[in-house]
């Protein structure tokens, strides 16, 4: 019988300093999972109102906060108002945003991503992948992507190399690669998305060599000192898709690579299993079972396969909701981070109160309907609106309205996450 978690939790695990290979040291186990803040200006440099929504993340008192995803080209976003990283970036507005975000204390990287398949139709018309399979979802909200040449690939590995060494340059503390939630690091991962027999594809360890070279690329551009993560899917949920067998061998790859912190999460646009609600323990009753926390947190089975098979700092994110589930994934030492997403749209100041209050009310909005594709459109445009209420130097509104939400995510031009 599993002994019942107690009453009240020590916040000491959370609170705990953590070093990375790096010699980096994260003050805390809390960390912001990337948001997609889509307020980029009009030449994909932060804007002010980017800057705005982060001076209200900075003071946070996380160990780490994670930008949202950051294009390495320009042609390939996913959403509009990405942040781009390339030649033509203004340094200036990089190091702004670089200076605003670390004003708090926490570290600070920026995801660096490229779309691949993955990108709205109204970001990119003409979008790239490893090989010509269309998004099966969406309503044609995706435009069909066609086959990358040997020589772009090459070029996109370079780009991430480029953003790496301008992030570092413009003063962030780290950057995390997005291997997840189906991007074109995924793609190549996947025998759904990928159908090549080249050098990049045609079996396993052709279809990893795309994130290895990335991996490879971008440690040449930033040198030691600086931390490097990677954001990976535990498996896509899909049905001859990328599955947990494959995800380990990434793990062991990615492991002889070196990274400083492995996120795991896991699902596509197609199945997104990320954004799974957490359905059992709720902040009303943070003392529930061991096997309830767990399902807290979905991730963390896989997470503790990983950690008896390799020695990387590991980072759980979805579904995290209360500080009795951190402490519990903390303590079991399956992880050695916890990620918030959605809840930092909500309480810009969550670690703060969680470290100061085990007991801290982490906020979980009740956004269902019951209509799978309206809470699609509900979930992505609420969270939305919340970041765009900070970036106009609004608190969160917990109240919004999900017909806000709608209208939001229609006239963002479709999904964030
Ligand atoms: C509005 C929104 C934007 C997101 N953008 C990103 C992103 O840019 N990159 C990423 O890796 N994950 C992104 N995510 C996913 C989160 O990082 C996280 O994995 C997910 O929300 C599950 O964690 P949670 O249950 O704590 O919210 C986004 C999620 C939301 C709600």
């Amino acid at each position: 019988m599993t002994a019942p978690l107690p009453l009240s939790v020590s916040p000491s695990h959370l609170a705990a300093p953590l070093r990375l290979p790096s010699g980096a040291v994260l003050r805390n186990r809390i960390a912001k999972a990337s948001l997609s803040e889509r307020l980029a200006d009009t030449a994909g440099d932060p804007s002010d109102a980017l800057l705005r929504l982060w001076d209200q993340w900075a003071p946070s008192g996380a160990g780490l906060l994670l930008t949202g995803n950051v294009m390495v080209e320009r042609a390939h976003c996913a959403e509009r108002g990405n942040v781009v990283v390339d030649a033509a970036t203004r340094d200036e507005r990089l190091a702004l945003w670089a200076t605003r975000a670390r004003a708090g204390g926490s570290a600070v990287w920026m995801q660096i991503n490229h779309a691949g398949r993955q990108a709205v139709r109204m970001a990119d018309p003409s979008p790239v992948a490893p090989s010509p399979v269309p998004m099966n979802v969406g309503w044609g909200a995706f435009a069909r992507p066609r086959a990358l040449t040997d020589t772009e690939i090459h070029g996109i590995v370079a780009a991430f190399g480029v953003a790496a060494a301008r992030a570092r340059a413009a003063g962030f503390d780290g950057v995390q690669i997005h291997a997840a939630h189906g991007y074109l690091a995924n793609q190549f991962l996947s025998p759904l998305t990928n159908l090549r027999d080249d050098a990049w594809g045609g079996d396993a360890p052709r279809r990893r060599r795309f994130l290895r070279e990335v991996l490879v690329a971008v440690r040449a551009a930033v040198g030691t000192g600086f931390s490097v993560g990677l954001k990976l899917n535990s498996a896509d949920f899909q049905r001859g898709g990328f599955d947990q067998g494959e995800s380990l061998d990434v793990v062991r790859m990615v492991a002889d690579e070196g990274v400083d912190l492995l996120e795991i999460s896991g699902g596509t646009y197609e199945a997104p299993a990320m954004m799974q609600e957490a359905e059992a323990s709720s902040p009303e009753a943070p003392t529930a079972s061991s096997s309830t926390q767990k399902r807290e947190a979905y991730f963390l089975d896989y997470a503790e396969t990983v950690r008896a098979l390799v020695p990387v700092p590991l980072m759980v994110t979805g579904g995290f909701r209360t500080a009795a589930g951190m402490e519990a994934a903390l303590r079991s030492g399956a992880v050695d981070m916890v990620g918030l997403g959605r809840p930092f749209c909500v309480d810009p100041a969550l670690p703060t109160a969680l470290l100061a209050d085990p007991g801290a009310r982490v906020p979980r909005p009740r956004l269902d309907t019951g209509l799978r594709d309206l809470d699609a459109m509900i979930q992505g445009g609420w969270y939305l609106a919340q970041l765009q209420r900070m970036g106009d130097g609004a608190p969160p509104d917990p109240a919004l309205w999900r017909s806000r939400a709608v209208w939001t995510y229609l006239a963002a031009g479709g999904r964030s996450r």
